[in-house]
């Protein structure tokens, strides 16, 4: 307050203050005094030094409807078909789901290979594939490699309000040669396109779903991480351990 006599106690206004973190390119707030320490594990555990960029967009559809459509494999297929896989290439594959926590893990065990340029172009030999989700907003796609390499695409989820929501993500790669130049150059316009199709489809999802208000879309057994985040994001409920389970899946 300039000019403000010291002799005389201040006015009565007070900012609050949150805690803050700095990690990896992105600042951490949680707008509350106490809570779960920041970051989360799931970015910690990601090394700054391996980090190939930092991308944010704003995409339509509610938080629940937008995490849900990054963590899924299945519609990969058809909303990426070419890019990243091809319907007409599904194979049984062997499905985990592990919640401990506030994590939630999905594991997709005996795919090596990917039917997508993609994969073709950059990718070799996998030895897992997982997807993890934690609290209140985190999610990573992990891909490890036969050869010790590994590629982490996360994405950080932030409701802008009930149709539209804020995404801040990073893109890992350890243990092989991937200069950031050559991934902005090679990679990056692939996945920017990969990107757009899933804003497109959830944009048309969005508009369906405020033609026919109050209609619930259909939910399948192979929607494993559904009733884990609508938990959370419609209920306020932590991951439930007993939605733990081991399927088959045409990935
Ligand atoms: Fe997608």
């Amino acid at each position: 307050m300039p000019g403000h006599d010291p002799q005389q106690p201040l006015p009565p206004i007070r900012v609050p203050a949150f805690p803050l973190q700095a990690h990896d390119g992105l600042l951490w707030l949680r707008p509350a005094s106490s809570g779960a320490p920041l970051p989360p594990a799931l970015a910690l555990e990601l090394e700054p030094a391996q980090r190939r960029f930092l991308w944010q967009a704003q995409w339509r559809g509610h938080v629940l409807e937008v995490m849900e459509n990054f963590l899924d494999a299945l519609h990969t297929h058809y909303v990426h078909a070419g890019w990243l896989r091809r319907d007409g290439q599904r194979r049984p594959t062997e499905v985990e789901l592990q919640v401990a926590g506030d994590r939630v893990r999905v594991d997709y065990r005996g795919q090596p290979a990917q039917s997508g340029l993609v994969w073709r172009l950059f990718e070799s030999a996998r030895s897992g594939e997982s997807a993890h989700f934690q609290l209140p907003g985190s999610t990573r796609l992990q891909y490890d490699y036969r050869n010790g390499a590994r590629a982490c695409v996360s994405l950080h989820f932030s409701p802008v309000d009930a149709r539209n929501t804020r995404i801040l993500a990073t893109f890992h790669i350890h243990g092989r040669w991937a200069p950031r130049w050559a991934v902005r150059a090679l990679l990056w316009p692939l996945l920017a396109h990969v990107g757009r199709q899933d804003a497109a489809i959830l944009a048309a999802q969005q508009d369906n779903m405020d033609r026919f208000p109050g209609r619930r879309p259909a939910r399948m057994h192979s929607d494993v991480l559904r009733p884990l985040l609508e938990d959370w994001w419609l209920h306020g409920r932590a991951p439930d351990p007993a939605h733990a389970r081991e399927l088959t899946l045409w990935l």
